[in-house]
This record gives C-alpha cells, sequence and structure tokens, in this order.
C-alpha cells in the first residue's frame, strides 16, 4: 500500500497549486489527480451538489488504491471533508485546517482577510477553524466568485484581472488586516495581481505548503512513505480539456505534465493508469 499514489483532487486545476507543494516537500511520492474542470465552479453550487461531485470523484480515486486522499479544494473541503473522514479508511486530508494554522502563525494584529468561493465563506468553516485554535482571531471574509473562471481560462496574464481583483477587495480597503487567506486552490495563481492590490503589508497565505507539510506528518506517521526507488509516475486526469488543463499545469507547474481526459461520471470503472 505504501508505494500506491496519493489521491489528489479539485475541481479543476486550482489542486495543482497542491501537487506543486507535494513535488518540493515530497518529491518520491506518486499522484493521481482528478481535476473535474467539466463541473467546475463547484463553489456556486448548493452543497448537496459539491458533496455528489466531489464523492464520486474520491470514489474513483478510491477504486484506483489511492494510499491517501488529499481535497485540494476549499469548497469541497468545507462539505465533505468530516464525511470522507468517516466513508473511507484511508487518511483523508483538506487544506482548510492548513490554511488556517498558517494565518495564525503569519498575523500579528490578529486580523485576518479570507477570500473563497461563496460557497466556502457561507460554509463559516475558515472562521471556524482559526478559532477552534485561536478565539481572538478577528476574521474578514469575502466571497470572490469571478476569480475560478479567470483560472480556468488560462486568463491570469490578462489586461483584465487586475480590475476584477481590485474590484473584488475593495471590501478589504479599510479593513486593517495584515494576514489574506487565499481560500481557494486556484487563487495562488492570481497572487501577483491579488498582492499588488493589498499591497505589501499584507501576507498572503497559500495552504498548499502547510497542507503537504500534513501530509508529510501523516505518511511517516503511518509508516506510508513510499519506498520504491523507480521514478514516480505521476498520472493527471481532468474531465474537461486535456490540452487547455496541460497548458495552465505546465505554466504552474514548471514542466511539462501530460494530462488525459477522463470523467468518472462518463465511465468510472473504465480508467487503466498504464493505458489511461
Ligand atoms: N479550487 C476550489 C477551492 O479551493 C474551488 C473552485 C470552484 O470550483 O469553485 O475552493
Amino acid at each position: 500500500m505504501r508505494n500506491q499514489p496519493i489521491g489528489v483532487m479539485d475541481s479543476g486545476v486550482g489542486g495543482l497549486t497542491v501537487v506543486s507543494e507535494i513535488w518540493r516537500q515530497l518529491p518520491r511520492e506518486e499522484i493521481l489527480f482528478y481535476g473535474d474542470s467539466a463541473r467546475c465552479p463547484y463553489g456556486d453550487r448548493p452543497a448537496a451538489e459539491i458533496a455528489e461531485f466531489t464523492f464520486r470523484a474520491l470514489d474513483f480515486l478510491v477504486e484506483q488504491r489511492v494510499k491517501m486522499l488529499v481535497i485540494a479544494c476549499n469548497t469541497a473541503t468545507a462539505v465533505c471533508l468530516d464525511w470522507a473522514r468517516e466513508r473511507y479508511d484511508i487518511p483523508v486530508l483538506g487544506v482548510i485546517a492548513p490554511g488556517a494554522r498558517a494565518a495564525i502563525a503569519a498575523t500579528t494584529n490578529q486580523r485576518v482577510g479570507i477570500i473563497g468561493t461563496h460557497a466556502t465563506i457561507s460554509s463559516n468553516s475558515y472562521p471556524r477553524a482559526l478559532h477552534l485554535t485561536h478565539r481572538g482571531i478577528a476574521t474578514v471574509p469575502v466571497a470572490c466568485p469571478r476569480f475560478v473562471s479567470i483560472v480556468e481560462q488560462g486568463l491570469t496574464a490578462s489586461a483584465e484581472v487586475l480590475p476584477v481583483v481590485a474590484d473584488s477587495l475593495r471590501e478589504f480597503s479599510d479593513a486593517n488586516i495584515d494576514t489574506l487567506i487565499l481560500g481557494c486552490t486556484h487563487y495562488p495563481l492570481l497572487a501577483s495581481a491579488i498582492g499588488q492590490v493589498m499591497g505589501p503589508s499584507v501576507t498572503l497565505i497559500n495552504s498548499a505548503e502547510e497542507t503537504a507539510r500534513d501530509i508529510s506528518f501523516v505518511l511517516a506517521d503511518q509508516q506510508m512513505t513510499r519506498t520504491h526507488m523507480t521514478e514516480p509516475n505521476h498520472v493527471f486526469l481532468t474531465s474537461g480539456d486535456a490540452g487547455a488543463f496541460a497548458d495552465i499545469g505546465a505554466r504552474w507547474l514548471g514542466r511539462a505534465i501530460a494530462v488525459s481526459r477522463h470523467d468518472v461520471w462518463e465511465c468510472g470503472e473504465c480508467f487503466d493508469a498504464a493505458g489511461g
């Protein structure tokens, strides 16, 4: 089991921000990634639908015998993490607790902004996670529903990004926060524009780094670290356009990735890791 891949899922390309940190911190681990771009964004959907899509993807990864599940999506973590931990007998990690932890470590004035999808913000998951550890943190949550489609369309470098980001973040202009949680795994791809708008006095929190640290800890603790000496064979699947996914992936990860189209709703059982 310890030489099986880590299963990582997101509604789309956002989970690649977590993959990049897994590669940096755990370069020998193998990844089976599923990005449900055909149904992205999840963040504007009702919780029942988010759960339906997420569990279909997670069931698929478990059928492929992954050794661990990483829900590299804040929206799916907010809605499904507790249920997923009951449903599967392998470790299941989300991205919200690690992001909250990193924010507590970073803030000095105890005023933390949170941006995420409608579903993540309305779930109140971040304030809950922050207050579980530190009751004195003041939170300023803001939904930024326009960001995900910019990232999925590969438009992060386009001229229209900065005005959209500035408009979406205007609530923070007099909020006096010193830390901003990027509470959607798609948002680190917009970090440069977000940083420009927020200014240098605000620390941006990308939960990927802390999530990879959690993965590392759980693998070591449960003696699940990969021992095979062969190079890891990563597999990237998307229910959307494989070419567009590969382009965004190569830009973000800094190296080319092979991406195959696979939609768990069209054929849940027919994936063959060797043949794609
Ligand atoms: N990347 C996802 C997240 O972290 C969500 C994007 C979406 O599908 O709305 O919340």
